[in-house]
């Protein structure tokens, strides 16, 4: 079985540790592995057609993901799908489905227009973030209206949210089918490059992930939570994560991958 991973080009120029031990057990499986950045190609998009038997999606640009939309529709087998990717990647639709499903997620305005935030205000603190944001990009805590106005510009629409209390601290979890890791790690715009703390994961967030899991139809996947007051919220839903922090995920990593491909899962 051919297997393609879609990546995203890293400074340094060097394959994340995790990706580099589950493509040598892809392949110590008997797999042929390979993988390319969408950026790094001319690609014509009405002749693109899958080469692969299976696609996984492991770049987060808007560029791959409408490259993985191309392959979609021409039949490829993505992990995660397109459709899954498509709804968690956009802020907008991931938290509309997690609280039309409930899951606990924070009560989510969208607009063009940020000055007509001000009177979301009057009831408490806000984050305006960008609907397709990534690793904390433009993601801004607004107090008052004088703050509101003062915004650098946010990439528009603008997701505004209501700001979820928290001990400062991520807890971020990350799913690789069945399993759930989760480590703690203080939130800011660097953060995406650090590893954090493993923790042990609560029933609780066990049964968070499962929900969230089965709203999308992902397999590979983190969510941020906040640990408010009223229990685990969560914020952010992303396909394919880093797993940093955690050791050992490749194993589980590859095998989501291996079930993923049917004529793999039949004879398993
Ligand atoms: N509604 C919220 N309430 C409190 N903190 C939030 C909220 N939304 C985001 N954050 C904080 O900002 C961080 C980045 O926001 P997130 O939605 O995860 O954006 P990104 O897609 O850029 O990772 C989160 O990890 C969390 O610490
Ligand atoms: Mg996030």
């Amino acid at each position: 079985m051919k297997i393609t991973f879609l990546l995203t080009r890293r400074v340094p120029d060097v394959p994340s540790p995790v990706l580099r031990k589950v493509c040598a057990l892809l392949t110590r499986r008997g797999h042929l592995v390979d993988g390319w950045v969408p950026e790094d190609r001319l690609l014509r998009t009405d002749t693109l057609m899958p080469e692969a038997d299976l696609y996984v999606l492991k770049s987060h640009t808007e560029a791959a993901l409408s490259v993985a939309g191309v392959l979609h529709d021409h039949g490829a087998v993505l992990l995660n799908s397109f459709p899954a990717c498509m709804f968690a990647q956009d802020k907008i639709t991931a938290t509309a489905r997690l609280r039309a499903a409930g899951v606990a997620a924070p009560a989510t305005w969208v607009t063009g227009d940020l000055s007509r935030a001000e009177e979301l205000l009057e009831v408490g603190p806000l984050i305006v973030k960008p609907h397709r944001g990534h690793r904390g990009a433009h993601v801004h805590l607004v107090r008052t209206p004088a703050e509101l106005a003062d915004l650098p510009p946010v990439p528009a629409p603008a997701v505004v949210q209501r700001y979820v209390p928290g001990p400062g601290e991520d807890l971020k979890v990350y799913v690789a089918g069945e399993q759930v890791f989760a480590v703690r790690k203080p939130f800011d715009v660097e953060s995406f490059t650090r590893p954090g703390r493993p923790v042990a994961v609560s029933r609780e967030v066990r049964d968070l992930a499962a929900k969230v899991r089965s709203v999308f139809g992902l397999d590979l996947f983190g969510v941020d939570v906040i640990e408010s007051p009223d229990g685990p919220v969560v914020v952010d839903v992303n396909y394919f994560p880093g797993y940093k922090g955690i050791r050992d995920t490749a194993t589980p990593i590859a095998d989501v991958i291996t079930a993923y491909m049917p004529t793999e899962a039949a004879v398993s």
